[in-house]
């Protein structure tokens, strides 16, 4: 199986020299660095700020808060988004309370000033007060730029950013293969953690602990770093890709294959005592009967993707704070944000599957097991209150720690593996924000 890497762009530009800019622990709790982070790289960059279908109708909107700041989204009559900070241009009330619905009027609670779901100010009380004038008609909602990509709504506070699209650069164009638009949202998880965001991002940026706090997937991924790609795109997002459907190459498996594989392949109508001590064999066996058996078990995305995609998972990195993990069943949703009181040793950390219907099944397979291929409603609490699902679990496991360690007169500086060099990028690229580099 042969992976493609984004044509034009050679195999050197994917891995970037870096500087090896130290690591420090005050940039995960400096409240002066978390603002410079924030004012910088979060205002520039492009961020989800919901699905698109919960935004069916005109009027139907949906709200995010990322930071300090709440963004509101709104369909409008001509089918396209609009987004707004939610904030009130009377005297600065947050405009609308609810994460999303439908209005076709938002008025503040405060003293009532109504704006059109365009953002013009259509009706204000006591409007012949206004020693300036009637604001109706001068005063809108300050509205941010808006895309639509993958079925999820994106907004960005820098008017002077690339369409999505291409911020995304060559991530877009592979990840449009898996049918994202036609997918749902079946996890919807948001949680505040006490640690600063860039903890759990850096775990996102490196496979090395696998081995460690997953133990569990060494039957059904191959973690091993010398069998991963590991790429870095000239836009500052990234991508590793880990062969699935095989284990891990760092243990010598001899044994009829152990959970999940045997299930797998009972399921692709393999008999897994053939694979007896031939683990290798069962990724590109499985790849074939996907191939051959997919369509008919509803499984329709298949056919769009190519031989890797098939059974390998590919875990992108958007810079500053997004993970895609995706896989033939669907794809994750992992991202850090600064927590909204500012306090840089908090978080919120969101939890999302997005996942084709399975044609003629109900259920699909996710990252918390089987579930039904319905819209999700949001589940929000605090670390600890629930299950992210296991893996999750166990990546979150070490946040609280790690904060404290961070902390400590005692910590050093981060002293990275090559195949940590992700964790490594990211942070200088963050850097050339902060000081006004990039
Ligand atoms: S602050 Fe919104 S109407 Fe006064
Ligand atoms: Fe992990």
């Amino acid at each position: 199986m042969e992976r493609k890497t984004y044509l034009g762009v050679s195999p050197s530009e994917l891995d970037p020299e870096v500087r090896g800019d130290p690591i420090a622990g005050d940039r995960y709790y400096c409240r002066d660095w978390a603002k410079k982070e924030f004012d910088t790289a979060f205002v520039r960059s492009w961020h989800i700020g919901g699905m698109l279908h919960d935004l069916e109708s005109a009027g139907d909107f949906i709200t995010h808060t990322l930071g300090k700041e709440s963004i509101l989204m709104v369909r409008q009559q001509d089918g396209t988004v609009k987004a707004f900070y939610n904030v009130c241009q009377h005297r600065g009330n947050l405009l609308v309370m609810s994460p999303m619905g439908g209005l076709q009027k938002f008025t503040c609670s405060y003293h009532s000033w109504q704006y059109a779901i365009d953002g013009t100010l259509t009706a204000v009380p006591d409007a012949e007060d206004y020693l300036q004038g009637n604001p109706c008609g001068k005063v809108t909602l300050a509205e941010i730029r808006c895309d639509v990509w993958g079925g999820m709504v994106w907004f960005c506070m820098d008017e002077k950013a690339k369409p999505v699209r291409e911020w995304l650069g060559p991530i877009a164009e592979q990840l449009e293969a898996y049918q994202l638009p036609k997918m749902k949202r079946t996890i919807y998880m948001r949680v505040e953690v006490n640690c600063n965001w860039k903890i759990i991002r850096d775990n996102f940026n490196e496979a090395y602990h696998l081995p460690t706090l997953h133990p569990e997937l060494k039957t059904a991924i191959d973690d091993l770093y010398t069998d991963t790609v590991f790429e870095m795109y000239p836009n500052e997002h990234n991508r590793m890709v880990m062969k699935g459907c095989m284990p891990s190459g760092r243990y010598a498996f001899d044994a009829v294959p152990e959970a999940p594989l045997d299930g797998l392949l009972q399921f692709w109508e393999l008999n897994p005592d053939d694979y007896r001590g031939k683990y290798n064999e069962i990724r590109l066996a499985i790849a074939r009967q996907r191939r051959k058996l997919g369509e008919s078990k509803g499984y329709w995305t298949f056919k769009y993707l190519d031989d890797s995609q098939i059974v390998d998972f590919y875990h992108y990195t958007l810079f500053p704070n997004t993970t895609f993990t995706i896989g033939p069943d669907g794809m994750q949703v992992l991202r850090s944000e600064p927590h909204p009181s500012g306090d840089p040793e908090k978080c919120i950390f969101d939890h999302w599957f997005i996942a084709p219907e399975i044609i003629g099944r109900e259920d699909i397979d996710g990252p918390a097991g089987s579930a039904k291929w319905e819209i999700a409603d949001l589940k929000y609490g605090k670390h600890g209150d629930f299950s992210l699902g296991f893996v999750a679990d166990q990546d979150l496991s070490i946040c609280v720690g790690q904060q404290k360690g961070l902390r400590s007169r005692g910590f050093k500086g981060g002293y990275l593996a090559y195949q940590e060099k992700r964790v490594q990028r990211f942070h200088e690229i963050l850097n050339d924000y902060v000081n006004g580099v990039c």
